[in-house]
Order: C-alpha cells, then sequence, then structure tokens
C-alpha cells in the first residue's frame, strides 16, 4: 500500500510511519538550488557556472573577497540581477513552492513573473533603505498594501508579528507613525528585515546586513538571524568570517566568481577541503 506522507509531517516529527513502522527519514528538504548558474555584466563573466543547494529553513552563508561576484549571485536568485544595463544570467534556479502546484520551479523558466519571485523572495541590502516619508507601520505594511491587503486588522496584526519577529517590536511600539527614517541605522536595518518578513518570504537574502552597522546592532541582527532558522530559508552574504561561522549551517567559498568549496560551516572553517579556502579563511589574501 502506498502512503501518502507529507514532506511537512515528516519534517516536523523526523519519523514517518509506515506499516506500523516508525522508520527514520532524514527529510531534508531544499528550498533553493541553483544548477550551472551563470551571471554577465557585458561581456564580464562574473558568477561562472555556480550549482548549490540550500536546506528549507536553514542559514547559508556566501564568504569571499570583494569583488568576486557574491552580490550578483544572490542577485540573481530573485531576478534582480536582470534589471541592470547589459546585464544577463544563464542557468537554473529551482525553488520550492513557487510554481502553482507549489512544488520546485525554475525562477527563469519562461512565463515566471520576476514581480511574483520577488515576493517570494525577500532581500535585505547593505545599507538599511527604510522607505523615505512611510512611517514605521508603514514601511512593514508597505508589501501587503502592495498586494491588496487593505483590512486594518490584518495589517496592523502582520506588522507586529513581522516586529516581533525583527526583534524591533519593543524598540518601535509607542511610535509607530514616526518616519522609518528616524530610527538608529541597526533600526533601520531590522525594520527593513521586517519589511521583508511581512510578505512571508520563503528565502530571505540578506547582502552583508551588518557591514553598516555598529557591534551591538550587528549582534543583534545575528540573534534575529539565528531565530528565524526553523521559519525562513536565509542565505547571507558577509564579508564577516567570525559571523558566517556563528550564524551559518553551511558556508560556500566563491572566488573570482566561482565555487571553489561548500560545505558544514563547520567544516569549512575548521577543515577545508581547498587550499584557497585555508588560504582565504586564514588571512591570507582578499
Ligand atoms: N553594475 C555593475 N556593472 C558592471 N560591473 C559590475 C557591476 N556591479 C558589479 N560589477 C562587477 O562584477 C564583479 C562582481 O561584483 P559583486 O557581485 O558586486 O562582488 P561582491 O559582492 O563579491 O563584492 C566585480 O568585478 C564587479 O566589479
Ligand atoms: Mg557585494
Amino acid at each position: 500500500m502506498a502512503l501518502d506522507v507529507s514532506p511537512e509531517f515528516n519534517q516536523k516529527t523526523g519519523m514517518g510511519n509506515l506499516d506500523g513502522q516508525n522508520l527514520e527519514v532524514e527529510q531534508k528538504q531544499i528550498a533553493l538550488e541553483t544548477q550551472k548558474l551563470s551571471a554577465w555584466f557585458g561581456d564580464h563573466h562574473v558568477v561562472k557556472e555556480i550549482s548549490l543547494s540550500v536546506e528549507k529553513n536553514d542559514v547559508f552563508a556566501l564568504i569571499g573577497p570583494s569583488g568576486c561576484g557574491k552580490s550578483t549571485f544572490i542577485r540573481c536568485l530573485n531576478r534582480l540581477h536582470e534589471e541592470g544595463e547589459g546585464a544577463r544570467v544563464s542557468g537554473d534556479v529551482l525553488i520550492q513552492g513557487i510554481g502553482k502546484s507549489g512544488g520546485r520551479e525554475n525562477i527563469y523558466r519562461s512565463g515566471v513573473d520576476p514581480v511574483s519571485v520577488r515576493r517570494r523572495i525577500g532581500m535585505v541590502f547593505q545599507k538599511p533603505n527604510p522607505f523615505p516619508g512611510l512611517s514605521i507601520f508603514e514601511n512593514v505594511a508597505s508589501g501587503l498594501r502592495l498586494a491588496q491587503v487593505v483590512r486594518r486588522s490584518v495589517l496592523e496584526e502582520v506588522v507586529e508579528t513581522s516586529l516581533k519577529q525583527a526583534a524591533l517590536w519593543d524598540e518601535v511600539k509607542d511610535k509607530l507613525k514616526k518616519p522609518g527614517t528616524s530610527l538608529s541605522g541597526g533600526q533601520q536595518q531590522r525594520l527593513c528585515i521586517a519589511r521583508a518578513l511581512a510578505v512571508r518570504p520563503q528565502i530571505l537574502l540578506m547582502d552583508e546586513p551588518t557591514s553598516a552597522l555598529d557591534p551591538i546592532s550587528t549582534a543583534r541582527i545575528e540573534e534575529l538571524v539565528m531565530k528565524l532558522r526553523g521559519e525562513v530559508t536565509v542565505m547571507i552574504v558577509t564579508h564577516n568570517m567570525q559571523q558566517a561561522a556563528r550564524i551559518s549551517s553551511q558556508t560556500a567559498f566563491f572566488l573570482m566568481g566561482e565555487l571553489v568549496e561548500v560545505g558544514p560551516t563547520n567544516r569549512i572553517f575548521t577543515k577545508p577541503k581547498e587550499s584557497k579556502t585555508e588560504q582565504y579563511i586564514t588571512g591570507r589574501f582578499g
């Protein structure tokens, strides 16, 4: 008899129950997979045939020296790269839950709307960029407004939940009408994270989200990323190797547009297989 055991069920329990037997099932779902993903600026081939996969609700770090293609790579994952002049992409990016069936879908398949991709795959940039002129509340609500959500009670609930998830609620709950730009840099970055989370993205891309922040704000963002584990898939680009080591479970090392090595963070930082990785993590270049 074929039993239809939902992956969600297995995900929660780690167990499948088939014919009365308890079978331990390694249910690691893949949230995102790139297959030979390449990107160009004009003739400049900056991301070279990258194939990697990211587990669902995990934190995945991307490291490598400046200019190696980290930002370009993650901008390909929500179809932002192609917006630039002369920019081109080839290869596939398979995302779970994008297709109508909820199955895996190539976001570069013809007919896929880039806007709907960006709604599922949120992004937080290096420099906090709250919408100027919008209040704290409206910054967080902006994605829902775009999606035509107008019920005040729904907006209020989502704004509160998202600000709590972004560990900002307690600091702003009494001044939600103040401009988003009135907050400190670290608070603004958490506001941007709340704004990204409000539309319930499957994946959150973060491009050096703490590089413009002081150490205390950085620590708060790291804590919040660690708390998001289990709820949303996070891919974070960081220059800070200690940060990658603290918060991620998988790490990929890029060099000149190529993927040199990928694996469990622990191993990458203690027993890298490639000498280039070792040279980089021991500070010999970059
Ligand atoms: N808008 C752009 N136009 C042309 N070349 C670019 C642009 N942005 C980045 N590049 C080039 O692409 C390469 C990869 O850049 P980037 O993805 O920003 O690297 P990283 O994020 O690892 O520092 C670099 O050589 C950079 O100079
Ligand atoms: Mg960059």
